[in-house]
């Protein structure tokens, strides 16, 4: 995607052939910042502190690095200190332990001595995949725009509710959630976004809603509590949110607060999408509400926000008074049955296990 007319991923090898580039995302959306990862220990911290976030960013973030480590050690002792170090950096997301998974099974028949260049070459594989799934995921999300868009009046915008950042920023490139947008847009179809602003980390505020001003996309910034009430009002025609990790039997694990948007969907007969690359599948796990761990996040995250002062420094703000405890689970899990359906690259699935699997064959 485009940021000042410039065309970028959210991840790219630095010049000199091995760093990792990376947008440094906790400064935007005040500053534009690049940082280089050079090590295992940069790659868990930028992971761990959300430098780079978002299920498919993380892993493939993941991805090199284990590469930056096979590059300094190739030993199969590395290979499993780094599968630990980056597996324990956030519990939720299963594109990390994905990742991490295709990664050394890859690299562990080979001769220590190929591994480095095998695992780099594997990164950037799983980078390039990533954008052809979720350029996969915009084509079978657009159909339902379409149709949307088919019932409205000429120039009548098909107004869709998205949480939290599902965006470019939140993979290598289009974004889950925002792919049938930005494709609605190439195809000049009016579409106008309510983004939830999604506290505590106000991913939607910072990012989703910085992706759309570079993007030139319709929108609308709102707090996480105006859902319901927009929805009652007739403003939504669409929800589309992405997730963390779904389960086998299709519950939704996604940003704190998506469960919330879809109950109020359900009420107000709005339908709820749910953008799934495959790699977010976790075919081991049944019940995402009793099995899925959920990350429980610094309560400073509560306690303070983040933003630009008029000096034009970014700084952070404590917003609660001292000696309030607050808790911050960082995800929820959104029931199958409140599911419309899941956009997958494959095509659109029910939130089940039979319609997960006629998509997905070969996971049975
Ligand atoms: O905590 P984050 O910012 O890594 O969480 C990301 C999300 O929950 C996104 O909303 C998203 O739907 C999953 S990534 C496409």
């Amino acid at each position: 995607m485009k940021v000042g007319g410039r065309s970028y991923r959210t991840i790219w090898l630095n010049a000199d052939g091995w760093g990792v580039d990376v947008i440094d995302q906790r400064w935007l959306p005040h500053e534009f910042r690049i940082a280089t990862l050079r090590n295992v220990g940069d790659a868990a911290m930028a992971i761990r502190d959300m430098w780079v976030r978002g299920a498919p960013l993380i892993g493939v973030t993941a991805a090199y690095g284990v590469a930056l480590a096979t590059r300094e050690d190739p030993s199969d002792a590395a290979l499993d200190a780094a599968w630990e170090r980056l597996h324990a950096t956030r519990p939720t997301a299963i594109n990390l332990r994905w990742a991490l998974d295709a990664v050394r099974a890859h690299l562990r028949p080979l001769d220590p001595a190929k591994r480095a260049a095998a695992a780099y070459a594997q990164a950037a594989e799983i980078a390039g995949e990533d954008v052809k799934i979720n350029r996969a995921i915009g084509h079978n999300g657009l159909a339902i725009i379409r149709s949307l868009a088919a019932k409205k009046r000429p120039g009548e915008p098909v107004n869709i509710l998205t949480h939290c950042n599902a965006g470019w920023l939140a993979t290598v490139d289009y974004g889950t959630a925002t792919a049938p947008i930005y494709l609605a847009m190439e195809e000049g179809l009016p579409v106008h976004v309510y983004v939830d602003e999604t506290r505590p980390r106000n991913q939607g505020a910072s990012l989703t809603a910085w992706e759309f001003v570079n993007h030139g996309a319709s929108h609308t910034l709102v707090v996480d509590n105006a859902g319901g009430h927009l929805m009652q009002h007739g403003a939504v025609d669409l929800v589309i949110v992405g997730t963390d990790r779904t389960t086998a039997y299709g519950d939704v694990c996604n940003k704190i607060g998506t469960y919330l948007k879809a109950l109020a969907a359900r009420d107000n007969g709005v339908p709820f999408y749910v953008a799934l690359p495959s790699p977010t599948i976790d075919w081991t796990v049944r019940d995402g509400v009793s099995e899925i761990p959920i990350e429980e996040r610094s309560a400073d995250e509560v306690h303070f926000v983040q933003g630009l002062g008029d000096d034009g420094k970014v700084s952070r703000v404590r917003i609660s008074p001292k000696g309030s405890p607050a808790a911050n689970p960082a995800f929820d899990v959104t029931p199958a049955r409140l599911v419309t359906g899941l956009i997958t690259e494959r095509g659109i699935a029910k939130a089940s296990p039979e319609g997960l699997k006629a998509l997905f064959p070969e996971r049975v």
